[in-house]
Parts: C-alpha cells; sequence; structure tokens
C-alpha cells in the first residue's frame, strides 16, 4: 500500500521551506518591534476550550473539529484556531492578575476538517497576536496597524482592510431580532444554509457567497446602523486612530466573522490574489470570551493570519522574499595570495553572521568579478589584488550607489558587520 499524507495537510522542505523561514524570521521581528511576546500552548485542548467559546453554530464547531477520545475516554480537540486555547492558557496561569495591557504572540498550526482547495487546507499555519486587558478603541487600531505593518514588511502591498462593528450585549439582540425578521420575510430566496443559519447565526448569512443571498442581505438593515451609543463611539475612535496611524482601511458592514466572541471591532484583511479564499488574515474584539472560562472578566483584541495564504500572495506579488537569499558581502580576489586571505577570512565573516560569499575563480579579473557581485545580488563587493595586498588595504565597493573607498584589510569584518547590522 502506498501511504501518503492526510488530504489537505503539507509536507513542507527544499527552498519553499527556505521561503517560509524568511518570512517567519520578518514576521518575528516585527512582532517583538511592537512589544508582543511568544506564547505556545498545546495542540490538543479539551472540547469545551472550543465548543463554548468558538460557538455551537458556527462552521468551525459544527463539522470542522478533529476529534479524538482518548485511552482514558477524555474528548480532545486539535486545535481549530488559537484565540480560545490563548485564553485557557491566561487563565490557567492567572496571566491576567499581571499588570496590563499585554500583548502575545503566537505562530501554530491550526486544524480544521474543511474541504482543501487553494488556500484552504486542513493543517494550516496562523501566526496571531493577542493584546489583553485594555478595553479602549486605539488599542484594536494598534492591532490593525500592526497587521499591516507585517504584511508590509514581508512584502505585501495588494491587499485591502476591512473594518465593521459587530456590536455588543446591549445593541446586537435588537438588531438581531431586526434582521431575522428582514430573512424571514425573504425566506423564499436563501439558499437551504441560510433558511438553517437564520435561526442559530442569523448574521452569518452576510458570509455566504450565494448570488440569491447576497442579493437579500445587499438591502438588509446593518449592524453599523444599529450600534448602541457606546459601541458607535468606539467604532469612530477606532477610525480615528487608524486615520492618525495612517492606516488605510474601508468600512465594510458585511464582515461579520465566521466565530462568537467578537464584540464590536471586527475586521478582514483580504488580497485578490487568493481567488475565492481571500483572507489573508482576520480578528477583533472579544471583551466577553474570558467570562465564559468562568473565572475572570477582561477584555481583549487580536488576529491571526494563515501563513498558506501569505505565501501564495507574497508568490504572486514576485515579491523578494520569495528569492533566494543574496550575499551581504561577494570577496573578490585578484590572485592567489588576495585569494589566501579572503578565503579565511569568508568563514570568519560567516561565523560572525554575515553571509560572505567568495569566488573561488583567483583569475577572474576585477571587470567580471564585479559583474559576478552584481549578478548574486551582493550589497557589497570586496576587492583584494596584488597592489591592495602590499598596502594592506581592501577596495569595498557599495553596489548600490557604486560609491568605494579603500580600507585597511584588518578592518573589513568590522565595517561590514557594522553596515549590515545598520540596514533596515
Ligand atoms: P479566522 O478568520 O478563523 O480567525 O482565521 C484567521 C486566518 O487563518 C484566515 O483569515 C485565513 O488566512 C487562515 N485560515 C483559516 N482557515 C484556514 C484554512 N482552512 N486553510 C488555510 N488558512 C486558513 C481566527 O482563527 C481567530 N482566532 C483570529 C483572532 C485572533 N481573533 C482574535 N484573535
Amino acid at each position: 500500500m502506498e501511504l501518503k499524507s492526510v488530504r489537505g495537510m503539507d509536507d513542507l522542505f527544499g527552498e519553499e521551506l527556505l521561503r517560509w523561514r524568511r518570512v517567519e524570521e520578518i514576521v518575528r521581528n516585527v512582532f517583538s518591534h511592537f512589544g508582543f511576546a511568544e506564547i505556545r500552548t498545546p495542540a490538543l485542548e479539551k472540547i469545551e476550550v472550543f465548543s463554548r467559546t468558538v460557538g455551537d453554530a458556527t462552521d468551525i464547531v459544527e463539522k470542522q473539529m478533529y476529534t479524538l477520545t482518548d485511552i482514558s475516554k477524555e474528548q480532545l480537540v486539535l486545535r481549530p484556531e488559537g484565540t480560545a486555547s490563548f485564553m485557557r492558557a491566561v487563565i490557567e496561569h492567572q496571566l491576567h492578575q499581571l499588570a496590563g495591557p499585554q500583548r502575545f504572540f503566537y505562530y501554530l498550526p491550526m486544524f480544521r476538517h474543511e474541504r482543501p482547495q487553494k488556500g484552504r487546507l486542513r493543517q494550516f499555519h496562523q501566526f496571531g497576536a493577542e493584546l489583553i486587558q485594555d478595553p479602549s478603541p486605539e488599542a484594536d487600531a494598534e492591532m490593525i496597524s500592526l497587521v499591516d505593518t507585517l504584511f508590509r514588511k514581508v512584502g505585501l502591498r495588494e491587499f485591502r482592510v476591512r473594518l465593521n462593528s459587530v456590536g455588543c450585549g446591549t445593541c446586537r439582540p435588537a438588531y438581531r431580532e431586526l434582521l431575522v425578521k428582514y430573512l424571514k420575510g425573504h425566506i423564499d430566496q436563501l439558499c437551504e444554509q441560510c433558511k438553517l443559519r437564520l435561526e442559530r447565526a442569523p448574521l452569518r448569512v452576510f458570509d455566504c457567497k450565494n448570488e440569491s443571498c447576497k442579493n437579500i442581505t445587499a438591502a438588509a438593515p446593518l449592524i453599523a446602523d444599529n450600534l448602541c451609543a457606546a459601541c458607535s463611539g468606539h467604532h469612530r475612535r477606532v477610525q480615528g486612530s487608524l486615520h492618525a496611524l495612517r492606516v488605510p482601511y474601508e468600512n465594510d458592514p458585511t464582515i461579520v466573522r465566521g466565530l462568537d466572541y467578537y464584540t464590536r471591532s471586527a475586521f478582514e484583511f483580504t488580497s485578490s490574489a487568493l481567488g475565492s479564499q481571500d483572507a489573508l488574515g482576520g480578528g477583533g474584539r472579544y471583551d466577553g470570551l474570558s467570562a465564559q472560562f468562568g473565572k475572570a472578566n477582561f477584555p481583549g483584541v487580536g488576529f491571526a493570519a494563515g501563513m498558506e495564504r501569505v505565501m501564495i500572495a507574497l508568490a504572486a506579488a514576485g515579491s523578494s522574499a520569495m528569492h533566494e537569499s543574496k550575499p551581504s558581502a561577494f570577496l573578490a580576489p585578484l590572485g592567489e595570495k588576495a585569494f589566501e586571505l579572503l578565503y579565511k577570512m569568508s568563514f570568519e565573516l560567516k561565523r560572525a553572521g554575515v553571509f560572505a560569499d567568495l569566488s573561488y575563480d583567483r583569475e577572474k579579473g576585477l571587470k567580471n568579478l564585479l559583474k559576478a557581485a552584481d549578478k548574486r545580488g551582493a550589497a557589497w563587493a570586496v576587492v583584494v589584488g596584488d597592489d591592495e595586498l602590499a598596502k594592506g588595504k581592501a577596495l569595498i565597493k557599495e553596489m548600490k550607489t557604486g560609491t568605494q573607498e579603500e580600507i585597511p584589510i584588518s578592518e573589513i569584518p568590522t565595517y561590514l558587520q557594522t553596515r549590515i547590522n545598520r540596514a533596515p
């Protein structure tokens, strides 16, 4: 029997894995610049962690969870998302008792039994962040700005930020009634699934891709027009902060999210490069989530992005993170003596963390060596020939600007290290 990987769960290796690692590194750096500390939770959780919090009537809980009963008859689930297990961990370790606000990030595999297609897998990877103990709209804008920065830093440009407010326990019940009444008036035009949604999760009708349902929701009452004063004030201030932070966004009243724990801000980042699964990431505020665990009550806001989808969008954009890594320095020897010196130096540099490439061809000549440095995409070329050796000096050329200077050979490693560390 030929054994293959489980459907919708991919192996990752070679160039593709290297590309992932480059993006992961950028993502980790941005999280750390924004003051987010990593948290890792187990892949298996008790089923109640998700059934209670993500919502009984959501696709995730209804039909996508990988559940298993272990040998001691405990019902467990392979984590379908990160926020509920994050909250379980925070409350279990009483992290919310520490001075807030606290900022955490995670980068973990998630599991959902969905129908696999481009950008939709059964094991996929999310990087996400959660900011807890702060109810202010500025925290929501911070989260959206963080995602915007992350996507830009990894090399994405063509994405849209869609923002909505899904209200709170005060305004949503009345809106829900209004929406159900409207939808019941058009029940014949709704698809079978939306007819079922009508009672259990009417807001999710906005997510339906069916043309007839879309026509009905196009004229439906919107939550944005039915917010209580506190929620609409909060929503206005989120938008004001986004303007102040110069994060472009658009209001989209159809963003309702597929998980039940959201209150107030809900947002999604989409990219047309992804096809029908166009969400790069999404998130929002979840002020009522902690209380569902019974022992605490504190606000939170967060997001998660799908790594596989980010990689698809990056490939479509021809991003530089997709290319082979380029050397910081290309060492160009003119003659045997210079080669011996640069050969040893190239390893010193590599050990010190500088990617230094060396031409093993010592008879290439200056012009061809500089051409090679250019082709490899090196930031600096270091040329040493007999003349330079005699003077104890090397010629360093910055490839982008063409400026060059002579420096003592002994200073080459420090020269390169300080400049590379300064590069953005
Ligand atoms: P979500 O919208 O369910 O939110 O997932 C976030 C992102 O994960 C999606 O936008 C998508 O990029 C990716 N994703 C979801 N399902 C799949 C799949 N089957 N295959 C590939 N990628 C997928 C959450 O999970 C929330 N926990 C986000 C959050 C954090 N809200 C507050 N804090």
